[in-house]
């Protein structure tokens, strides 16, 4: 018998870490399912073989880990239903509607010592982590400048259909927070810690609060500088594409094909060229990739062993910081801000 996994929020996000938790072959038992919308969590319930439950609460009480996947706005008061009860829990990113909200649950999720895991997966993507393999390799030389592109359709529409993604108080914010902090986390992961951030956000599709278009340079720790530009756009035929560029020194590393399984391209000073995507690129990366390649296994694996999961809010929080900077900047025009001076 494995630990009882409890999901609350049964939509997409909690449909796929349901397979993943499958595919990835770790012994668990289903344990009971909710979401306010009861459709939903009865067809959640038929497809992985768990019960529905009455209420979050009933959730928790009857589960020995708990996923939390409702929009944002829940995060925080399922987390804190979670600390109550000590049981451990993965909670979807962003963490939070706010940057203050996101401080809040990184200090109470830290202080509980419970094993707790966010959603930025990835951390365990084997593009990215190669990416970085490559990047850090010193016969690559300083890493000097980085092109990020995320665009995808505004998904309140098409297969992600969201009324909730164009309400301000359930989401937070458009593109930069609801999808790429994602791209945030990943900047940070490759290049390093962000000192400086200037931005313009546009509002095209006219729904209050929610950025549909965000440019914004960025001045790293080490001295690297870069672009993150993001898009909601209304072309249907791109549900979700990212395309990364670092130049280092002598190497130049470039994604853009699938965020999980390549291909990764990269060209070196002395001519050489590689490529590395789908098996291949899982099996180099594997050991890369703390506790287990799967996100999902991770946290159940780090759980079961007591270990901290990873990512885990302190993680999410540093994205959330970069990500609030950068609607600092570009409300006040664009004009630089360093992420370590944003208060919550
Ligand atoms: N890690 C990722 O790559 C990734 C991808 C997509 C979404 N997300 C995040 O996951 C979360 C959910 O997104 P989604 O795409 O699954 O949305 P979704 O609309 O498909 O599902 C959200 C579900 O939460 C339910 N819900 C809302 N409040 C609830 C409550 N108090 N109790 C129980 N159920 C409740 C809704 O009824 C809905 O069914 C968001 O925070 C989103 O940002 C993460």
């Amino acid at each position: 018998m494995g630990p009882r996994i409890g999901f609350i929020g049964t939509g997409h996000i909690a449909t796929f870490h349901s397979k993943m938790l499958r595919r990835s072959g770790v012994e668990i038992d289903r344990g009971p399912c909710f979401d306010i919308d009861t459709t939903r969590a009865e067809t959640f319930a038929r497809a992985s073989g768990a019960e529905v439950a009455g209420s979050a609460e009933e959730v928790v009480e009857g589960s020995d880990l708990v996923y939390i996947t409702t929009w944002t706005s829940e995060h925080e008061r399922l987390v804190d239903l979670c600390i109550a009860a000590e049981r451990p829990f993965f909670c979807e990113k962003p963490l939070s509607t706010s940057f203050a909200g996101a401080e809040r649950m990184t200090r109470r999720a830290i202080d509980s010592g419970l094993v707790h895991q966010c959603g930025l997966i990835l951390r365990r993507s084997p593009a990215y982590l190669w990416a970085r393999e490559l990047i850090e390799d010193p016969a690559a030389g300083a890493v000097m400048a980085v092109v990020f592109r995320d665009d995808q359709f505004i998904p309140i529409q098409g297969h992600y259909n969201s009324s909730w993604r164009a309400d301000i108080d359930k989401a937070g914010a458009g593109t930069l927070l609801e999808h790429s902090i994602h791209d945030v986390d990943m900047l940070r992961f490759l290049v390093g810690d962000i000192d400086s951030v200037s931005a313009h956000a546009t509002y095209r599709h006219g729904i209050p609060g929610i950025d549909d278009s965000v440019a914004s340079t960025i001045s790293f720790a080490n001295g690297a500088i870069g672009t993150l530009t993001t898009v909601w756009h209304d072309n249907l035929s791109r549900p979700s594409l990212r395309r990364v560029e670092i130049f280092c020194e002598r190497r130049t590393v470039m994604l853009d094909g699938d965020d999980w399984f390549g291909p990764v391209r990269w060209s070196d000073a002395d001519g050489t060229t590689g490529e590395l995507a789908g098996e291949d690129l899982l099996e180099r990366t594997t050991p890369l990739a703390a506790i287990h390649p799967n996100p999902d296994a991770a946290f159940v694996l780090a759980a079961g062993d007591g270990l901290g999961g990873h990512p885990d809010f302190s993680v999410a929080l540093e994205a959330h910081r970069v990500v609030e900077a950068m609607y600092a900047s570009s409300r006040s025009g664009g004009s630089p801000v360093d992420p370590a001076e944003v208060s919550p």
